[in-house]
């Protein structure tokens, strides 16, 4: 595993115990891993335990954590008091293949955060929200087509499979019939007019689905007016606004980026921060839409009601989290808190980046931060960085090994960022963790600059 990057050898020297762990898991597990951005080269850390803004590795090796539970832990790990509901909710069982007073309550958190959820259907992930979501605006509007934008991502279910950091000409990726491919037409999201051009050519359209600050979480952010301008379109042409608030639902503002932007959604998909940390998800949106669901009101207006089964629909545990954390969410200044942090923390990575000459960004809005790594070595100031500059495509494609290699530079300076080049934050990050976070931003730029050609500012 000795390679010629002093940076790897480091990394593998640090995290043995990870090392053997990840050749067991080989005997299991394609490329040894369970989900596709934790893929790491030679190997990502097997973590032990967190608490907080931290986690640590099977090694003792303590971190600073940006991934956030891929951006489920708003309130940092085991949150006492949603951990406390956990075990109470444990206590009297896991599922009782019945409707419980949490899910009741897990609704109402909702509905009090956000006013337009005015029907909510639980499902056990992001993805089948959007499924479901998708479902809904078909049956209710009778149109076949879906819009999406290409590099947002709404999870990996055929009609999404495609067009996020690939296959931009909307062709399937594997195992993706041409024909299900063929039903989603895939536009910019930089140019608002095509959008309006497009919606008023295709008389079959049932929805438009978006990121709502943009592709990636926000990595690929919109135009400050976009939309709501899309909000416009869409109702000027019968087309439903489908908000994926997956990432950014209680997280960019309490009420979500539809109280963020002031625009209301027709539907919208919940996940992450929704459950707690547990798995989850959920549709939410207009009650006469998410009536295609209600069996009453299929036999009063004579529709055929859309199925919707789904085992752990509102498991307890899960109902148990959500309602807590949305609960905190609500009444605390958890939200803010972490958008402070980031207000704090970007300025001073930009601060790292002009120091050491090295023409990258950090940027984001609230709660999160990415790193523009400039792979087309433009001329960037750090300290006068605008991603709306940056064509969509370009600042969401990272040069995969140099991401890789940074992720290893910063695991040795003790943080965690997400494998897409950036970081969540939660209320429970401090200065102690900004200040780590500098420096071994620091650090890191200073090995990879000593590593490799990178452009200078
Ligand atoms: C915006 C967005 N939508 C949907 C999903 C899919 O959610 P899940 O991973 O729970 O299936 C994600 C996951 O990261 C997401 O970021």
């Amino acid at each position: 595993m000795l390679s010629n990057s002093p940076i790897q050898n480091k990394y593998v020297e640090r995290t043995p115990s990870s090392r053997a762990l990840a050749e067991q898991a080989g005997a299991y597990f394609p490329s040894a891993i369970t989900h596709d951005s934790r893929h790491t080269t030679p190997y990502g850390i097997y973590v032990e335990r967190a608490l907080g803004s931290r986690k640590w590795d099977v090694d003792g090796n303590e971190y600073v954590d940006y991934f956030g539970g891929h951006g489920a832990l708003m309130l940092g790990h085991r949150n006492a008091e949603v951990e406390g509901c956990i075990q109470e909710a444990l206590a009297a069982g896991t599922h009782f293949g019945s409707s419980h007073q949490f899910e009741v309550a897990w609704a109402a958190s909702v509905q009090a955060l956000m006013p337009a959820a005015e029907r909510i259907r639980f499902t056990a992930s992001g993805t089948e929200a959007t499924l479901l979501a998708m479902r809904l605006a078909r049956a209710y509007t009778g149109r076949s087509r879906i819009a999406r934008f290409r590099t947002h991502f709404h999870g990996w279910h055929d009609h999404m499979a495609f067009g996020v950091s690939g296959h931009f000409d909307g062709t399937a990726t594997p195992g993706v019939l041409r024909e299900v491919a063929a039903q989603v037409l895939l536009l910019d999201p930089d140019d608002i007019d095509a959008v309006a051009r497009a919606l008023e050519n295709d008389p079959d359209i049932a929805a438009v689905i978006l990121e709502p600050t943009g592709g990636g979480g926000g990595m690929a952010p919109l135009a400050p007016d976009f939309v709501a301008q899309l909000r416009q379109i869409t109702e000027q042409h019968g087309v439903l606004l489908i908000m994926d608030e997956v990432v950014t639902g209680f997280r960019v503002h309490k009420g979500g980026a539809q109280s963020l932007l002031g625009v209301t959604p027709d539907l919208i998909s919940l996940a992450k921060i929704l459950s707690g940390g547990l798995p989850g998800g959920a549709v939410a949106g207009r009650a006469d839409i998410l009536d295609h669901l209600d069996f009453q009101a299929a036999a009063d207006r004579s529709f055929e009601k859309i199925h919707h089964p789904g085992t752990f629909n509102a498991n307890p545990l899960s109902a148990a989290a959500g309602a807590k954390t949305l609960e905190i969410i609500a009444s605390t200044d958890a939200t803010e808190r972490a958008a402070a942090f980031g207000a704090r923390l970007r300025p001073r990575l930009n601060q790292v980046f002009a120091d050491r000459g090295l023409a990258w960004a950090a940027y984001g809005e609230q709660a999160s931060f990415f790193v523009f790594m400039n792979a087309k070595g433009q001329a960037v100031d750090p300290l006068n960085f605008d991603p709306l500059a940056i064509p969509y495509q370009e600042i969401k494609a990272k040069p995969p090994g140099l991401m890789n290699r940074l992720r290893l530079a910063l695991l040795i300076g003790g943080v965690d960022i997400s494998g897409s080049g950036g970081g969540v934050i939660s209320a429970t990050h401090d200065d102690n963790d900004l200040e780590r976070t500098v420096t071994a931003f620091d650090q890191a730029a200073a090995m990879l600059m000593a590593e490799e050609d990178l452009p200078r500012t």
